[in-house]
């Protein structure tokens, strides 16, 4: 029996094969985020647990409204479903329940978009209580949304002009008030949770303690640089989103004599659901609290400015544009030897309109190489910050200043 034609990288079988598919629509700004290899879309589909099988590119000027690609290239991607033997096709941008629907319908095989993959992957996620309420208020408010439009398509076909009422009306407002008293429920639990963290907060804030948070994008390495730095054991993976929660240790600086907090914080990612951003406004504001932001930069990305810009971005979002900010790439071991750079210390002007250039050193969590640097780094930012706040008057120093007359 000939063997059925599949990737020569083929999944495990518990893995769902996925065929991946993204849209430049060349004439529109939407080109800006486009990623023409998917590779995002891939290392998202495996963070959700699907095996990417095969990737296809369409160019159009507008999304098709009924089916987002042109009927042609659903053809070509129903072949491909079927060569693969593939259980689910995944598209890189938002597409609307309709398209889905109608998609699903002509393929054969459930359809996902990069939002729903994003939320699946939280879900898998979350540890924390309020890492799963914020979850659970992300996912909700994403179904509310497509159940009102939904609503709204079934009211079209059912009624007619000055018609209301039709089959299935009742349940979907049944189902509409149902989401809605389950997000008032859902909030009102995440507000008291954060009541408890805003306490802890504070107290952490009156402790005096210098407060340093990991910023950039998924993937970019905070995890393990957090692990190099702290040398605690905190999840790090090939994986997006592999932290979802905030996660604060103490790291001692001998080079000021002083020991400051260190938290690493969720990923960021280009297209991040405002939803999603304002449910996980918690975690992330935790970065917003820091005195000092290490933004972590992969170094060898190919797109790491679009993906410095993104960061950037949602750092002005949740009211952190002005900290200030150490600009640490990543990944130095992974540069070949002519991308090395001469100085692994200097000054970068940054894109997002800042008036000063932002401090750059670059490091390699992995081998160890810059973290020195590094160190010194967050030690002189926060003899920087101490200089320009006058400290409280300490009996100490009166004391060994009169054993010195
Ligand atoms: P999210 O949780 O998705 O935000 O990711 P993260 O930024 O915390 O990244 P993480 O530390 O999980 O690392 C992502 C991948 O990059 C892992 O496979 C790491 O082993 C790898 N990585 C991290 N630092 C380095 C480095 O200095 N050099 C190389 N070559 N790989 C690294």
């Amino acid at each position: 029996m000939a063997a059925p034609e599949v990737n020569p990288a083929s999944p495990p079988s518990e893995a769902a094969r996925a065929i991946l598919v993204g849209v430049d629509f060349s004439s529109r700004a939407a080109k800006q985020g486009f990623d023409e290899t998917l590779d995002e879309l891939a290392l998202l589909a495996e963070s959700a647990g699907d095996s990417p099988v095969a990737r296809v590119v369409a160019r159009r000027q507008a999304p098709d409204a009924a089916l987002f690609v042109g009927s042609g290239k659903v053809d070509e991607i129903k072949l491909l479903v079927q060569a693969h033997g593939a259980h689910t096709v995944l598209f890189d941008q938002a597409i609307s329940p309709a398209q889905q629907r109608n998609l699903e319908r002509a393929l054969g095989v459930p359809v996902a978009d990069r939002t729903a993959l994003i939320l699946e992957i939280f879900a898998r996620r979350a540890q924390s209580h309020e890492g799963k309420l914020q979850v659970e208020l992300a996912r909700l408010q994403y179904l509310a949304t497509r159940l009102v439009r939904r609503w709204s398509h079934l009211e079209r076909q059912s009624g007619g002009i000055g018609m209301r009422g039709g089959p299935g009306e009742a349940q979907i407002e049944l189902d509409r008030r149902m989401i809605e008293d389950r997000i008032k429920q859902v909030k009102e639990r995440l507000k008291r949770v954060q009541k408890q963290r805003n306490t802890q907060r504070r107290a952490r804030g009156r402790s005096g303690v210098f407060r340093v948070s990991l910023v950039g994008y998924t993937n970019a390495g905070k995890s393990t640089l957090f692990n190099a730095l702290t040398k605690a054991r905190s999840y790090a993976a090939d994986q997006l989103f592999a932290t979802l929660d905030t996660t604060t240790r103490s790291m001692y600086l001998g080079e000021a004599g002083a020991s400051v907090s260190l938290s690493d914080t969720v990923g960021f990612i280009r297209d991040l659901p405002h939803k999603l951003v304002e449910a996980f406004q918690a975690t992330l504001q935790e970065a917003a609290d820091a005195d000092l932001l290490l933004h972590v930069v992969d170094a060898s990305s190919p797109v790491l400015d679009e993906q410095m810009v993104e960061v950037q971005r949602v750092l002005h979002e949740i009211g952190a544009g002005d900290l200030p900010q150490l600009l640490v790439y990543n990944k130095l071991d992974s540069l070949d030897p002519d991308q090395r750079p001469r100085e692994l210390i200097d000054q970068l002007l940054r894109s997002d309109g800042a008036a000063e250039p932002t401090p750059r050193v670059f490091v390699s969590a992995i081998t160890g190489e810059g973290l020195a640097d590094l160190r010194g780094l967050i030690a002189a930012a926060m003899l920087d910050a101490d200089a320009s706040t006058p400290l409280p008057a300490d009996p100490r120093f009166d004391a060994q200043l009169s054993t010195h007359e």
